[in-house]
């Protein structure tokens, strides 16, 4: 699949001669790997002379395999010129990233998305893709956590430098999509009961921690009995106005939600603890900044909350006489996720904390199976 001619790039490029470092036409012309790559970009010629104009960029190639998945995944389906002008400007890093620039901990790297609709952060942040090795091989994280891994690596050009990729990025999806692709139910229905969908959705860089079905399940006795004050008073204690990603908490750190309570971060053996709950799967990259999901609801009445990390002892809920219920809470009206090939998060797993990044990936992975409409919303297209 990989002509001789990429093959033999790497070692002409070694060679102390800058003429030798050919522009992103030359090799998108001369590369049989990412023809449809080259295809795609012959129909959006701004796209095209503005990434040939580019230096220091890093350009995430997928591969036309890549591409046929994604029309096999999407078929029928119709994506207009603006959204695949967010899908193309989304695979370009600003900043040259070479294999050996990804850490064995994740980096959240800036690209070039500026579409408000798939990255709207207050003072210009730009939307990013989570970067890491995995089994040390250069992996990236795109929305709804969905994951594609370097096939070949450090292709130079004038520009910088071009990774082939064997999964074509995910376009981040807002919160409210994201949890029903995440198959978290009970908070999407969470949300809407407490009318807080076009908060979470629109709002500026948050980070939203998010209970998992079994945490609602486990307190489910009580839910029937709060008040619309109540309950809006629980879900804003767990939204943060600002983007902290797994890289950025650190032990025994404060964060000050929506609600005015404070959350206390705590890294223990390489798990991270919002109060009392766990931290299952982390680093979710929403719209507008980052889902964190968690394994107990949080309490804003209840800030003192702790993790209980004795050996074979399950944590108690943050709620006073919550017992659990079999019923997932909330769910009645909010669509069940078809399809994924995301990895859902399961309550054995465990986060990622900074010492301790690739254990993100103990969460269960569904083949074939969460992300259903949602991703066929973000992901069709026509060549
Ligand atoms: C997409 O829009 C740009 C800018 O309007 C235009 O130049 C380009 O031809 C369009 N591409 C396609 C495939 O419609
Ligand atoms: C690219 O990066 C180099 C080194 O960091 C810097 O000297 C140069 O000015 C940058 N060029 C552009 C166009 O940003
Ligand atoms: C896409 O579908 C075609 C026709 O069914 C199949 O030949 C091809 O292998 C599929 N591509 C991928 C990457 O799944
Ligand atoms: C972006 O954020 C602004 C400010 O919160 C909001 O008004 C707007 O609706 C958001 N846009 C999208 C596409 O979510
Ligand atoms: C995504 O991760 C899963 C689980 O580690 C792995 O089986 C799969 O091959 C990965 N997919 C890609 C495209 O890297
Ligand atoms: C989604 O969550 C429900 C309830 O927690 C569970 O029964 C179901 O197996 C989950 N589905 C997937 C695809 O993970
Ligand atoms: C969230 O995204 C979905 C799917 O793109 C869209 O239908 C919905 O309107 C968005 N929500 C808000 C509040 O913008
Ligand atoms: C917190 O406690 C106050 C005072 O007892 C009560 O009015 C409020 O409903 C409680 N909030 C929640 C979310 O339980």
């Amino acid at each position: 699949m990989i002509s001789n001619k990429l093959l033999s790039l790497p070692l002409l490029l070694s060679l102390p001669v800058a003429s030798l470092a050919q522009s992103l036409s030359q090799i998108l012309g001369s590369t049989d790997s990412v023809s449809s790559l080259a295809a795609v970009l012959q129909g959006y010629p701004d796209i095209t002379q503005s990434l040939s104009d580019a230096r220091n960029i890093t350009i995430l190639a997928p591969s036309n395999e890549a591409f046929s998945a994604l029309m096999n995944a999407s078929s029928g389906m119709d994506m207009d010129n603006s959204t695949i002008t967010a899908l193309l400007t989304y695979h370009v890093l600003e900043g040259v990233y070479r294999s050996d620039a990804f850490r064995d901990t994740p980096q959240f790297l800036p690209t070039m998305l500026d579409d408000p609709r798939y990255g709207n952060f207050s003072n210009g942040g730009k939307q990013v893709v989570e970067a890491i090795n995995i089994n040390r091989n250069p992996t990236l994280f795109s929305g709804a956590k969905m994951n594609s891994s370097v096939s070949t690596a450090d292709v130079t050009f004038d520009g910088g430098v071009i990774h082939v990729i064997d999964t074509v990025l995910t376009l981040p999806m807002n919160v409210s999509t994201t949890a029903i692709a995440a198959n978290l139910t009970a908070a999407a229905g969470a949300l809407t009961a407490a009318d807080l969908v076009d908060t979470v959705d629109t709002a500026q860089s948050i980070t939203i921690f998010v209970p998992n079905n079994e945490a609602f399940q486990a307190i489910g006795n009580l839910l029937p009995t709060l008040s619309n004050e109540a309950l809006m008073d629980i879900l804003t204690y767990h939204v943060v106005g600002s983007v902290e990603f797994s890289s950025d908490l650190s032990d025994d750190q404060e964060l000050t939600t929506l609600q005015g309570g404070q959350l206390t971060i705590r890294i223990e053996d390489g798990s991270v603890f919002v109060n009392g709950a766990q931290v299952i799967l982390a680093d979710v990259i929403t719209t507008n900044g980052v889902v964190h999901v968690i394994d107990g609801v949080l309490n804003p009445n209840n800030t003192d909350d702790e993790p209980n990390t004795d050996a074979g002892e399950t944590q108690s809920p943050a709620f006073e006489s919550a017992t659990r219920v079999s019923e997932v809470p909330f769910t009645s009206g909010v669509p069940t996720p078809t399809g994924t090939s995301m990895v859902t998060p399961s309550s054995s797993s465990t986060s990622t904390p900074n010492e301790n990044a690739a254990s993100s990936l103990k969460g269960n992975v569904v083949t074939g199976a969460v992300i259903g409409a949602a991703m066929v919303f973000a992901f069709a297209i026509v060549v």
